[in-house]
C-alpha cells in the first residue's frame, strides 16, 4: 500500500514544501508560484525571460524565493535550473510544467507558418516533457506532486489554432499516463485545464487578431468565453495540489463537456463544420495567410495570382 505524505487532515500541506515552476514571470506561473508562496511553500520561478523572472521572485520577498532563468525547450538549461533549485532548497515536492505560448498569428492548417508550428510544439508539448523527465527523480524521492497545465483546447474543437490544441491534447494524454505509471512511487499527476484567462497569451492570439476574435465570437456564446484572471486559475490550481487532484477545469462551467466529450464533440464538430459565420472567419484567415504561404512554396500559387503575376 503507497502511503502519500500528506497532512493529518488528509491534505498535501504546503508548508514546508518546495514548488518549481515553469512560465513563472507573469501571467498563470506568476500567479500560481504567489498563492503557494502565499499557503507557506518555498518557490522557484523559472522562465525563459530571465531578468522578468528574477524580478517577480524579488517581489514575493527573498527568504522562499529564488528566479531562475530557463528555456523548457532546452533539457540542459532545465537541469541547471533544477540543479540551481536543488542547492537552495535541497528538493523538490511540487512541479508546475506550466509555460506555454499560442501561435500567432491565428491560422489554418494550409497556412500555418512551419516555424510557428515547430516553435508551438516544442515549448508547450516538447517543454513540459522535458521539464517532466528533468524533475521526476526529485518528485519520486519526496512523493510530490506534479501538475501539467493543458487547456480546455486539450477537448475543444482547434480549428484556427490546431497547433495550440494538438500540444493541450499532448499535455492530456501525458499527465494521464504519468497519475497512472506513478501511482506505486506515491507521486501524483494532475492536468490543470484552464479556459480564456485575461493575460498576455489571449491579448496577443486574441485580442490583437481581428479575425482570431471574430472567430471566438462565433464559436462560443459570450457566458461561456467570458475570461478568468490568473489569481481564478492559480486558487483552483493550488486547492487541487492540495487535494492531489487529477483534473482542475478553471472556471467550472467546462466540467460537463470535459465529462461529456465522448458524446457531445462528434456533435459540436458537425455544427462547427456547418456555421457560415465559422467558415466565413476560417476563409478570411485562410486568405490572409495564403500570401506567405505561397511565398514560402508550401502552398501552390492560385491561378489568378498566376495569371495576374
Ligand atoms: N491565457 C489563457 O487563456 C490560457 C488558457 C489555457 C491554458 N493556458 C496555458 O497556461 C500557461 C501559461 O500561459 P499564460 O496565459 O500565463 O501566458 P503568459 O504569456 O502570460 O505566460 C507564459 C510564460 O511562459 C514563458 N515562456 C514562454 N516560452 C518559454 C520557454 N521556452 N521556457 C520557459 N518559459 C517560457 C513566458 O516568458 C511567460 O512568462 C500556458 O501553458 C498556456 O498555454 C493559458
Amino acid at each position: 500500500m503507497v502511503r502519500f505524505s500528506v497532512g493529518s487532515d488528509g491534505r498535501f500541506n504546503l508548508p514546508g514544501k518546495t514548488a518549481f515552476v515553469t512560465g513563472g514571470a507573469r501571467g498563470i506561473g506568476f500567479a500560481l508560484a504567489r498563492t503557494l508562496h502565499a499557503g507557506g511553500a518555498k518557490v522557484v520561478l523559472s522562465d525563459i525571460d530571465g531578468p522578468a523572472v528574477i524580478q517577480a521572485a524579488a517581489t514575493l520577498g527573498q527568504e522562499r524565493t529564488m528566479g531562475v532563468a530557463v528555456d523548457v525547450t532546452d533539457r540542459v538549461s532545465l537541469n541547471a535550473a533544477v540543479e540551481a533549485a536543488l542547492e537552495r532548497f535541497g528538493g523538490l515536492d511540487i512541479v508546475v510544467a506550466n509555460a506555454g505560448i499560442a501561435p500567432v498569428p491565428a491560422a489554418t492548417v494550409l497556412t500555418t507558418d512551419q516555424a510557428v508550428f515547430d516553435r508551438t510544439l516544442d515549448v508547450n508539448l516538447f517543454g513540459v516533457w522535458n521539464t517532466v523527465q528533468a524533475t521526476l527523480p526529485q518528485l519520486i524521492a519526496r512523493q510530490g506532486h506534479i501538475v501539467l497545465t493543458a487547456s480546455i483546447y486539450a477537448f475543444l474543437n482547434g480549428a484556427a489554432t490546431a497547433p495550440y490544441a494538438i500540444t493541450k491534447a499532448g499535455v492530456e494524454s501525458l499527465g494521464r499516463a504519468l497519475r497512472t505509471e506513478l501511482a506505486a512511487s506515491g507521486v501524483t499527476a494532475g492536468v490543470l485545464y484552464p479556459g480564456w484567462v485575461d493575460t498576455q497569451l489571449v491579448h496577443a492570439a486574441i485580442d490583437a487578431d481581428p479575425i482570431a476574435s471574430r472567430m471566438l465570437d462565433e464559436l462560443f456564446p459570450r457566458p461561456l468565453a467570458r475570461r478568468v484572471t490568473a489569481d481564478e486559475v492559480a486558487n483552483a490550481a493550488v486547492r487541487g495540489i492540495e487535494r492531489r487532484a487529477a483534473r482542475t477545469v478553471v472556471p467550472k462551467r467546462w466540467l460537463p463537456l470535459l465529462f461529456m466529450r465522448g458524446l457531445a464533440n462528434p456533435l459540436l464538430d458537425h455544427l462547427l463544420d456547418g456555421n457560415s459565420k465559422v467558415q466565413k472567419a476560417l476563409h478570411d484567415l485562410e486568405m490572409r495567410g495564403r500570401p506567405a504561404a505561397e511565398r514560402s512554396g508550401r502552398v501552390e500559387t492560385s491561378p489568378e495570382r498566376r495569371t495576374t503575376g
